[in-house]
This record gives C-alpha cells, sequence and structure tokens, in this order.
C-alpha cells in the first residue's frame, strides 16, 4: 500500500534522497520509483513499445520507465534492461543511485504474469553489447549521460536496430523550443542528427518530446 502522497512530501530532503532508506521503500512499494520523464515522454515512449517485439532500456535506475514498459508490453515480447546499479557521476545527480534488488521488485510488479518476457543485464551497457546478436525494435538510450558515453551507446547499438525500429534519446533537447535536457546526449544528437552532413544514412528524426528525441531507421 503507497503512503500518501502528502505524508511523501513532509520527508526531508535528506531523508528522500538516501539510496538505503529509498531501496526499502521503492522495493516494498510504499513509494513509487522516481519519476524521470513526463507524461508525453512516457506516452511516447510506451506507444513505440507496444508493437516492438524486443525492447532494450540503457539505464533503469528506479525502474519508473521500465515499469511503464513493463505494463504496456505482453506476452511475446522481450524486455532487456541494462543497468550495473550504484553510483554513477555522470548518469545521476550525486549521491542518487538505484539497488538491483528493489529495482526488479518494481519492475516485476509493472511485468505481472501476462507481460513481456524481462530479461536483466546488470552490466555497463558498452559491457552488454559485444555478446548481443538479436534484432531490437526499441532502444531506450538512458545511461551515462556523458557525450563520450552516449555517442559509445549509439555506436554500439544503432546496428541492431531493425528496420522501422527506434532509437530514443533521453535528456537530449538542451536550448532547443520548449525543448530540457544535458550537454552529453544533446551533443551526440547534434553532431548525428543535426549537422551539415543530415542525419546517418537510413536513419530520421521522427520526433520530439520535452526531452526526448525519436530516431527511426527507415
Ligand atoms: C537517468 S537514470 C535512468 C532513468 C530511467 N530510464 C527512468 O526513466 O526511470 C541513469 C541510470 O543509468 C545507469 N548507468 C550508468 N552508466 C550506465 C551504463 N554504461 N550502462 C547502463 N546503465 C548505466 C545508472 O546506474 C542509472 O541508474
Amino acid at each position: 500500500m503507497p503512503l500518501p502522497p502528502a505524508l511523501r512530501r513532509l520527508t526531508p530532503d535528506r531523508l528522500r534522497d538516501d539510496p538505503r532508506l529509498r531501496a526499502l521503500a521503492v522495493g516494498a512499494g510504499l513509494i513509487p520509483p522516481r519519476t524521470m520523464h513526463s507524461d508525453a515522454e512516457r506516452e511516447l515512449l510506451v506507444s513505440l513499445a507496444r508493437d516492438a517485439r524486443r525492447v532494450v532500456e540503457i539505464g533503469v535506475y528506479e525502474g519508473s520507465s521500465a515499469a511503464a514498459l513493463a505494463r504496456a508490453m505482453g506476452p511475446g515480447q522481450e524486455l532487456h534492461l541494462i543497468d550495473p546499479f550504484g553510483h554513477h557521476p555522470t548518469a545521476l545527480p550525486s549521491g542518487w543511485g538505484a539497488t538491483e534488488r528493489a529495482t526488479r521488485r518494481v519492475v516485476a510488479r509493472a511485468a505481472r504474469p501476462e507481460g513481456p518476457r524481462v530479461v536483466w543485464h546488470v552490466a555497463f551497457s558498452h559491457d552488454v553489447a559485444p555478446g548481443w546478436t538479436a534484432p531490437v525494435d526499441l532502444l531506450f538510450v538512458d545511461g551515462d549521460h556523458a557525450e563520450a558515453a552516449v555517442r559509445r551507446d549509439w555506436d554500439d547499438w544503432h546496428g541492431f536496430v531493425a528496420p522501422g525500429g527506434h532509437v530514443l534519446f533521453h535528456d537530449a533537447r538542451d536550448g532547443r523550443p520548449r525543448g530540457r535536457g544535458l550537454p552529453g546526449p544533446t551533443a551526440v544528437v547534434d553532431r548525428l542528427f543535426r549537422g551539415p552532413d543530415g542525419p546517418p544514412a537510413g536513419w530520421r528524426v521522427v520526433a520530439e518530446v520535452d526531452r526526448t528525441v525519436a530516431v527511426r531507421r527507415g
């Protein structure tokens, strides 16, 4: 049974942000995972996931977006979740971090028995990519937000995206009209998709919502 929002608002920030307390409360379902996206971004993400055979999320944290994906997907679909967990200064604000155990419980509740097959990769995305072979219909890039790391995620993973499939970059609209974001993901999307040479062959931008840029293959 979740705690009432009015009670949660009384909690001092120091306690609210404490990773160990959060893990206990999030894992037990007393508080929801921290929301890292807007309603419109979540709608874009789940709308692209509904018909995807295989979805890969890089960067899971407390499982807010993974739970949305798990709720939207059904049997016969695969949801791959990649996160090493712990503290990563270019992935989250200082002092924040999630634990594998709590996030697994969040996603298991959302996936229900009739949900997708959930496959966990508790590792860095660049350590998962070398052993990867399967086509991907939706790739959500929301892990390490340093420019080099986001670029590496694109380089490592975009070749697996099937024709008609999508990549979503989160936090990639810093300084854009009605946008928000961070310098790393924004620089990668700018260089790849907004440069003088145009987007990479066979790819195009299909949606921009709040902090998210969606690109499609084919
Ligand atoms: C911004 S959070 C993800 C938020 C999540 N997608 C959501 O919407 O709720 C970033 C996460 O990326 C993880 N991370 C950091 N480096 C990573 C890497 N190289 N590969 C995969 N995940 C990484 C961190 O542990 C952190 O949990």
